[in-house]
């Protein structure tokens, strides 16, 4: 697995800032890890990459944030309050999920079985250091897309 250790707050944000640079209409992110890991804070850089005007605060009682100013949509989820997958059908789910802009879901482990067959899955844990980024691409779009962000060779590590 490809890990990367970010050992300040900033160091992360500006991982997701790299990360931006790399995304196209209809990526997707799925963030994992404890609370206070850096879900957040990653999509915040994410965010800043994509040149997103507005500030970007957790959506933990709305869901799902969408914003609209940057270089591509970026719809920004948190399922964390989801007492079952099922519950973001009443969300139009599908509109994000398949839609043209970048989506980012915090705590995706929770709606496991809704993700897309590809996607770019990303674990935070906290770690002496600071934090610990692990990266699991789903579809070999996602597989060079960390290769390019990290510079390690994916094959590697299959
Ligand atoms: N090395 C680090 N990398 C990222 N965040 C860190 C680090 N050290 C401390 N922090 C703090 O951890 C918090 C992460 O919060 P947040 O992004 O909201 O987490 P989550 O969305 O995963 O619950 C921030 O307050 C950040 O300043
Ligand atoms: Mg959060």
């Amino acid at each position: 697995m490809i890990k990367i250790i970010t050992k300040t707050p900033q160091e992360l944000e500006y991982l997701g800032k790299r990360l931006a640079q790399f995304l196209q209409p209809g990526d997707f992110l799925a963030l994992d890890g404890d609370l206070g890991a850096g879900k957040t804070l990653l999509t915040q850089g994410i965010a800043q990459g994509l040149e997103v005007k507005e500030d970007i605060n957790s959506p933990t009682f709305t869901i799902i944030h969408e914003y609209q100013s940057g270089r591509l949509p970026l719809y920004h989820m948190d399922v964390y309050r989801l007492k079952q997958p099922e519950e973001l059908y009443d969300l139009g789910y599908e509109e994000y999920f398949y839609g043209q802009g970048v989506t980012v879901v915090e705590w995706a482990q929770i709606v496991a079985s809704l993700l897309p067959d590809e996607y770019l899955g990303m674990e935070i844990a906290v770690v002496p250091e600071g934090r610990e980024l692990r990266f699991a691409p789903f579809g070999s779009r996602y597989e060079h897309m960390i290769e390019e962000l990290t510079g390690c060779d994916y094959s590697k590590y299959r």
